[in-house]
């Protein structure tokens, strides 16, 4: 086998993101063994930091092993019992997974359509739920196939009335952008490692409110994935520390060191500087004669969508970004094929002279 040298990247895609040095430094430190009293101390720091992060006293907070999908698979899998009925919002591919996983659960799950790149209001929120009387409702909180961001409580306040519970997917927006699980009413919350906490791929935060736990307790058969039901792994994380699995420690190490350096930088200096750098890349978007997919007030802040200009070839643009830059960024799919690029600003990214970095490129690509 050749030298190993993975070559050096901006990631300025979707996800993953910029991971800072420290995180793979963190990675590197000797691993110890998944029942370690070292290691549950880690789990500790991190359930405080994601607490932050989520805006929740939920005392279920946990990184799941696993990507974003396995947080997605246990919310389904431990909140919607088969042939319950699950509502989702769909307006995007990952609302569009929701649906697909809930179908496999053997949920009774009913659509309310919108096209891609849109949103929810209230009103078309309550009329879908009074209608369907879902036991859970779902929806995306930032769609990373849109770069639309819904508005949490035009949701979950009509979900509540009728008795519902709320899934929120968070997984472009944990450590980018407020979540305030708390205040807008959300149940359960699943996000990923890495994109807006700026760590590698491999860890699933996950939360659920004291309700949603007592519907899981309530339960008579047990979770159908044995992996992800949560009723074992509380044994492990909070209860005996039990075996459940082998833990990976080393990417528990990088989401460890990954939330110090959030929590250092504070949480609402972080939320500031990502909005910050969004205004600064939406203001140079015009001044380039760009425009954006999404209306302002309804974007995801560290997930711009940016149209392609007519005569522009997206997949040549994005493969002379990457060789001759090094810069990755990502194209739309589905309906949005070929006319948007997906460019995350987001991490140690998230600045001013790095979003000018970034159009002087793609501008030089574009030609
Ligand atoms: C909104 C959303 N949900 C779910 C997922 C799935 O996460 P993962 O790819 O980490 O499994 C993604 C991944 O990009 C996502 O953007």
């Amino acid at each position: 086998m050749s030298v190993f040298t993975p070559p050096s990247r901006l990631l300025f895609g979707p996800g993953p993101s910029q991971v800072p040095e420290r995180v793979y430094q963190a990675m590197a430190q000797p691993i110890v063994g998944h029942l370690d009293p070292f290691l549950f101390e880690q789990f500790e720091h991190i359930r405080a930091a994601l607490r932050e992060l989520f805006g929740t006293k939920n005392q279920f907070v946990h990184a799941l092993s696993g990507t974003g999908s396995a947080g997605m698979e246990a919310s389904l899998s431990n909140f919607v019992l088969p042939g319950q009925k699950l509502a989702v919002f769909s307006a995007g591919y990952f609302s569009e997974r929701i649906i697909d996983m809930g179908k496999r659960h053997g949920a009774n799950v009913v659509v309310l359509n919108k096209p891609w790149g849109e949103t929810f209001t209230e009103a078309e929120a309550t009329e879908f739920l009074n209608k369907e009387k879902p036991a859970v409702a779902a929806f995306v909180h930032a769609e990373t196939s849109t770069g639309a961001l819904q508005e949490p409580k035009a949701i979950t306040g009509p979900a509540h009335a009728v008795g519902a519970l709320t899934i929120a997917d968070c997984v472009t927006s944990l450590g980018a952008l407020p979540i305030n699980v708390d205040e807008n009413g959300i149940d359960i919350a699943y996000s990923c490692t890495q994109k807006g906490l700026s760590c590698p791929p491999g860890m699933s935060p996950v939360t659920a409110s004291p309700a949603a736990i007592e519907r899981l307790r309530a339960r008579t058969a047990p979770c159908p994935i044995w992996y992800l039901d949560y009723g074992l792994l509380l044994e492990y994380y909070e209860g005996s520390h039990r075996y459940h699995h082998t833990a990976p420690v080393s990417s528990i190490y990088a989401l460890r060191e990954g939330l110090a350096a959030i929590m250092e930088e504070g949480v609402n200096k972080r939320f500031a500087r990502h909005q910050n750098a969004h205004q600064y890349f939406v203001k140079r978007a015009a001044k380039e004669g760009l425009s954006l997919l999404v209306p302002e007030g309804r974007r995801v802040p560290n997930l711009n969508t940016l149209c392609v200009p007519e005569g522009v070839d997206d997949p040549k643009t994005r493969k002379r970004l990457l060789t001759e830059k090094g810069i990755e960024i990502a194209g739309g799919f589905g309906p949005l094929a070929g006319k948007i690029f997906r460019i995350g600003v987001m991490g140690p990214l998230a600045t001013e002279p790095n979003v000018d970095l970034l159009f002087d490129s793609l501008l030089e690509c574009m030609k």
